[in-house]
């Protein structure tokens, strides 16, 4: 995680440093420090916390320089504290780093050897020591690449120097990279969002690039240490810049859009007369398509597990799904007969993009379902599907869980339609339900705008919560679990209903809040039995399904009653009041919604 900032210009540079920082904050937010040549010697300033700290602390003791470094902190090696925070510089150079040294143990001890003395527990201060090192012996050039040679594991980095003082290096193993170019100035960045607001013009650095920026040129570099030249794209003038509005958070502005996210996603991929889905230009023939696996992080997980159900439904093709994490270790046996579907908001998360990796080696067919079209792993991957969900900022998914799952939905009627495996009507009818959906997703924010903050006060004294649901519930029972956890900090265990009974019903007791998700589908009675099991153990029960006749309700504490919608759709009803209780749990506990503890929006470490 960590983002990164660079700016080489002929004007002051710390508040555009800051600005950017601001909007990396979603990559970490532990600690943030800025570096700038100042007189010729390098000028460090860092804090512990939020970027605003560091704000502060410019204000009454500014940074002036007109070239300099920032970086926001996630911390991996040693707590969040001002010491750890970056840049890590000695007199020569300063450093931010974002990703992982794997060897830093090892030639920590052979800079101490030498004289050495580190003031962090973190990774990234070998790099400075490394590189000044280096710099005794050897011009700049060959010290950056004894140094980038000299590391094992990934990085991005952004570095200054003192004696080279009007450039700015940036370098690329794993962690994501891009550069800008602006008007006599220049930028380094850890993503093209955080540089928008100064240049529409990029560059992203692939795998072993080297950068060097002044303010008036960028030169490239490749891992052989050739001079090279590089694509420059245009960004699109990006209108859906994320601003808060009228909103308190950016969270509740994302969950109350989603009916307009779904509109959008859903008028990308349904034709003119609505009546076809345009996926064309499959990097492999759906008629040939031997098994589809789909993997994801997180969130992302969770709409792989959805879509498992739809395509086991919709077609006949076998499906698996994996966790990213887990996948790229496995032995697996990669098929070129199958299809590897990549779900990623950020597009940048090291897991699915390294399992990615492991596919694109093996030369297997991969697809990629991300928010994010500029990032690596839509780059990289052989068919992108985009989401069209604008900029997520809360580090908790809510929007874009509701368009990863709407293009994986669409992505299975399309394949089912193409193999010929549904009849045109239902096809037709399929499409015409999707088209409903906006309208009942904005039906049931409105609903559940009342009701969820009455219900979240009964989760506050709570030592828990448990989802459950079957069938297509089952992975928005995890989802909503993983809400509550991510935002308020409560324990919560989403589970299939079925499987209380081995276990978890051990867990049950009185008060305890237990959410059940019982649509009127095939699964109906099993579940609402599984619900009068917990009743009968003390659990405090919220339902929520679209048919509340026939209930027996006198030991329910709530029910919600949500929109009925084709079976199918479900799921993207069920998980607005599972959003939104998660939500308003957090905000009675007065939880940081937007910046979860711990967390991060874009997760670029292992
Ligand atoms: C982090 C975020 C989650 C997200 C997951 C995967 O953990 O906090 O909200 O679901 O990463 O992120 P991705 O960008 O790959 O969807």
């Amino acid at each position: 995680m960590c983002g990164i900032i660079g700016i080489a210009s002929n004007k002051l540079v710390a508040s555009n440093i800051i600005q950017s920082l601001k909007k990396l904050e979603y990559r970490g937010y532990d600690s943030a420090g800025i570096a700038t040549i100042v007189n010729g010697e390098i000028n460090e300033k860092k804090c512990a916390g939020r970027v605003e700290n560091l704000e502060k602390m410019l204000f009454k003791n500014p940074s002036n320089g007109s070239l300099g470094i920032g970086h926001v902190r996630w911390a991996t090696h040693g707590i969040p504290s001002k010491v750890n925070a970056h840049p890590h510089s000695s007199d020569e150079v300063s450093v931010v780093h974002n990703g992982i040294i794997e060897n830093s143990n090892e030639l920590k001890k052979d800079l101490e050897k030498k004289g050495y003395k580190f003031k962090s527990q973190t990774d990234t201060e070998v790099i400075t020591n490394l590189l000044t090192d280096f710099l005794k012996d050897f011009d700049l050039v060959d010290a950056i690449n004894k140094t980038l040679k000299t590391l094992n594991g990934s990085f991005a980095l952004g570095i200054i120097f003192k004696k080279f003082n009007n450039i700015v290096v940036g370098a690329r193993r794993g962690s994501p990279l891009a550069v800008g170019y602006g008007p006599e100035e220049n930028y380094l960045g850890s993503d093209s969002y955080a540089l928008k607001s100064m240049t529409n013009k990029i560059t992203y650095l692939d795998d072993g690039d080297v950068c060097v920026l002044t303010n008036n040129k960028i030169d490239f570099y490749n891992s052989k240490n050739k001079k090279i030249n590089k694509e420059i794209l245009i960004l699109s003038d990006d209108k859906n810049i994320a601003e808060k509005g009228e909103y308190k958070d950016f969270m509740s502005k994302e969950i109350n859009e989603q009916n307009v996210t779904a509109k959008t996603c859903i008028k990308e991929y349904l034709d003119q007369l609505r009546k076809n889905i345009n996926i064309y230009n499959f990097p492999i023939n759906p008629k040939d398509i031997q098994k589809i696996v789909l993997i994801g992080c997180g969130t992302a997980y969770h709409s792989c597990i959805t879509a498992k159900y739809w395509f086991e439904e919709l077609t006949n093709i076998p499906i698996e799904i994996d966790i990213a994490s887990e996948f790229r270790y496995r032995k697996i046996k990669l098929n070129k007969k199958n299809l590897y579907v990549f779900v990623s908001q950020s597009g940048e998360t090291a897991d699915t993009f390294a399992a990615l990796d492991l596919c694109k080696k093996n030369k297997v067919k991969t697809c990629s379902i991300v928010n994010v079209v500029e990032s690596s792993i839509a780059r990289s991957s052989d068919f992108v599907l985009p989401i069209h969900a604008g900029p997520e900022i809360g580090v908790a998914s809510t929007k874009a869980f509701i368009g990863q799952m709407l293009v994986l939905y669409i992505l299975a009627i399309k394949i089912s339609e193409v193999r010929k495996e549904i009849s045109q009507s239902d096809y037709e009818k399929k499409i015409n339900d999707l088209k409903k959906l906006p309208d009942l997703i904005k039906k049931t924010l409105n609903y559940c705008q009342d009701n969820t903050p009455i219900i979240a006060k009964d989760f506050l004294k709570a030592k828990g919560a448990m989802f459950l649901g079957r069938g297509l519930s089952f992975p928005i029972a995890l989802e909503g679990a993983l809400k509550l956890k991510e935002l308020s900090y409560l324990h919560a265990e989403g589970y299939p209903a079925g499987e209380m009974k081995h276990g978890p019903l051990a867990l049950i007791e009185e008060g305890l809040p237990v959410v059940i998700l019982a649509p009127k589908d095939r699964y109906f009675e099993k579940t609402i039995s599984n619900m009068q099991e917990v009743i009968a153990r003390g659990g405090k029960v919220i339902l929520i399904t679209n048919e509340s006749n026939n209930i027996i309700s006198e030991n329910i504490r709530f029910t919600l009653e949500i929109p009925k919608i084709d079976d199918y759709l479900t799921p993207f009803l069920m998980t607005v009041p599972l959003q939104l209780l998660a939500y308003n749990v957090a905000s009675l506990k007065n939880c940081d919604i937007d910046k979860p503890r711990n967390l991060a929006k874009s997760v670029t470490v292992e």
